[in-house]
C-alpha cells in the first residue's frame, strides 16, 4: 500500500506527465504552422511518450492500492521565436522533471518504500536521455544558426523519429488490475 505522502507525489507526477505531453503537443503545432515537419513529429512522438509516462505512474498506483485523483493540465506556452528557443525550453522543462522525479525518489528512501524506489529506476535512466536529447538538438540547432538548408537536413533527420512506449504500460489502464505494470 502507497503511503498518503507518495500517492500525492505520484498524482502530483500523472498531472505533470500530461502537461508535459501538453507541452510537446504544442511544439508539434508550432512547427506544423512553421512547415517543419519533421520537427513536427518529433514533438508529436514526445508527446505521445509523455502519456505513456503518465499512464506508468497511473498504473503504479493502482496496482499499489493508490487511488489516482486527475487534475486540472496547465494551458502550455503556444507560440516561439524559432526552433532553438523550443529545445531550450524543452530542455529546461526537462529539467524540471528530472528533479520532480529524484524528490519523489527522495521521499521513497526516507519511507523505505523499495518498490517506489525500484519504480523508479526506470524514470531516472529515462531523465538522462530526455535531457541528452534536448541538449544534442540545441547544439545541431547552435551550428546551423538560421541556415535554411542546414534546418531542412535537421528537419528531414527529426522524421525519422518512431514511438516508443514506456515499458510495461498497459495504455488507459487496460488489464492493470492483472498486474500488467512492470
Ligand atoms: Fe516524462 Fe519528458 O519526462
Amino acid at each position: 500500500m502507497l503511503s498518503k505522502n507518495l500517492e500525492k507525489a505520484i498524482n502530483s507526477q500523472i498531472n505533470f506527465e500530461f502537461y508535459s505531453s501538453y507541452i510537446y503537443l504544442s511544439m508539434s503545432a508550432y512547427f506544423f504552422a512553421e512547415n517543419l515537419k519533421g520537427f513536427a513529429n518529433w514533438m508529436g512522438v514526445q508527446a505521445q511518450e509523455e502519456l505513456t509516462h503518465g499512464m506508468k505512474f497511473f498504473d503504479y498506483v493502482n496496482n499499489r492500492g493508490g487511488r489516482v485523483i486527475v487534475d486540472a493540465i496547465k494551458k502550455p506556452e503556444t507560440t516561439w521565436a524559432s526552433p532553438l528557443e523550443v529545445f531550450e525550453d524543452t530542455y529546461k522543462h526537462e529539467t524540471i522533471v528530472t528533479s520532480r522525479i529524484n524528490n519523489i525518489a527522495d521521499i521513497a528512501l526516507k519511507e523505505k518504500d523499495h518498490a517506489t524506489h525500484a519504480m523508479l529506476q526506470w524514470f531516472i535512466t529515462e531523465q538522462v536521455e530526455e535531457e541528452a536529447n534536448a541538449q544534442e538538438l540545441i547544439q545541431e540547432l547552435k551550428r546551423v544558426k538560421s541556415s535554411a538548408d542546414g534546418l531542412f537536413m535537421i528537419d528531414r533527420e527529426l522524421a525519422q523519429r518512431a514511438f516508443v512506449p514506456a515499458p510495461g504500460v498497459t495504455l488507459f489502464g487496460m488489464g492493470a488490475a492483472t498486474g500488467g505494470a512492470a
